[in-house]
């Protein structure tokens, strides 16, 4: 049997990774910027994180949602604790899109309404509803275009107040810094203003923090440098350092019901070591500080070769999650970086690189980043 060629692949086999460093089959060493789109948070291959998971799949892998799982239940308070919503309730999936999937539901069942407003160049994933929320009309299959969402730009807040006065708005859905969009941030204004709105219409709040959440913007969560507090949040890549696993942290004004959600293999005991682990370490290793830390100084240095490249014409983002605008195809760079330069970054559009490394990114692997990325643009 052939695979199902949907990926257009890099030529290269990743056999093994530590820290921020992995090696194809021929010994070649990589620096990773791309962090396995942004999946790997603690490090490839931490020791502690081993560990964990070594010791749990010796106890039991997987059981059941049918029967208690006090790991669920330490994971919801040791998480609720350390990003500042004791107070919200988990509800644990396996990826990104059955989070914003699972969001939306929710939100749907609490106030009986179906139109959705998400931003332009949003990405929120591939199934159902979280692809009709992504605003890019080549992965929405006919049987996912069901007109339940509306795109507006985003930051513009009257544009969003406008429809959310109609008062048959279900959900607002936002990335507060958008990764595949091209690292756009929202603004505090915008964000504060949309809360508001939606509070006062009786729609649901929706922040993705798939790719912008747990640490990596150098706060727990992005929508945290706007001052809002979203009724519900949806994370996944980073919570299990690749281990599949996504969540919903849920606001306390919904009540739930049994049997509303649901999911076989969602919060399974081997999901919850690897998640519990990656807290240990992003705790004992202080990474949402050095995302933060690291990503001043990276975005630093970037702005500084901009001054002396003009094939930069802007860098932005926040922490650990960075774009580099190109005025040439980030393509050739891309490869040369790869290929010549031994070093993975991600993209956006057709003329920006997206910076994802692993939280524990350190300032000399930024140096070097630069070095290469200088040759690599010319
Ligand atoms: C912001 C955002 N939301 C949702 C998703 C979908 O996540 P998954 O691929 O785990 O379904 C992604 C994936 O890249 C993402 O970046």
């Amino acid at each position: 049997m052939e695979l199902f060629d949907v990926y257009p692949l890099l030529d290269i086999n990743i056999v093994k990774g530590s820290g921020c460093k992995v090696w194809d089959d021929k010994g070649t060493e990589y620096l990773d910027l791309y962090g396995g789109h942004a999946v790997i948070s603690i490090g490839h291959s931490h020791p502690h994180y081993i560990n964990k998971v070594n010791e749990q799949l010796n106890k039991l892998g997987f059981y059941s949602n049918s029967v208690i799982n006090t790991m669920q239940q330490k994971l919801a308070s040791r998480l609720g604790k350390i990003c500042g919503y004791d107070d919200y309730q988990l509800f644990l999936i396996n990826s990104g899109a059955e989070a914003n999937e699972n969001a939306l539901k929710l939100a749907s069942f609490t106030n009986g309404r179906t139109r959705v407003l998400a931003a332009s160049k949003a990405f929120h994933g591939r199934t159902s509803l979280a692809v009709e929320a992504t605003d890019n009309p080549k992965i929405i299959a006919p049987i996912n275009a069901n007109n339940h969402v509306t795109y507006l730009p985003l930051n513009d807040i009257m544009a969003w107040k406008r429809e959310l006065e109609k008062g048959d708005v279900c959900a607002c859905i936002i990335e507060c810094i958008q990764g595949v969009g091209g690292i756009r941030l929202a603004d505090a204004g915008f964000a504060q203003k949309l809360q508001k709105a939606c509070r006062e219409h009786g729609a649901v709040l929706i922040c993705d923090e798939i790719q912008c959440g747990y640490g990596r913007s150098g706060k727990f969560f992005a929508h945290q440098w706007l001052g809002i507090r979203p009724d519900i949040i949806t994370v996944a890549k980073g919570i299990a350092n690749g281990f599949p696993m996504g969540a919903l942290l849920i606001s306390p004004q919904f009540k739930p019901q049994y049997g509303q959600l649901g999911t076989t293999f969602g919060g399974n005991h081997l999901a919850c070591s690897a998640a519990l682990a990656v807290l240990d370490v992003m705790e004992d290793e202080n990474l949402v500080e050095n995302a933060r830390e690291t990503g001043d100084y990276l975005i630093g240095r970037l702005k500084e070769l901009q001054k002396e490249n003009s094939h930069i014409t802007d860098v932005r983002g926040r922490g650990l999650m960075i774009g580099i605008e190109l005025d040439i195809p980030h393509k050739h760079v891309r490869e040369k970086l790869v290929y010549e330069l031994h070093c993975f970054t991600g993209c956006a559009s057709t003329n920006i690189l997206r910076l994802l490394p692993p939280l524990c990114f350190t300032k000399e692997m930024a140096d070097e980043f630069i070095i290469r990325l200088k040759k690599a643009l010319g």
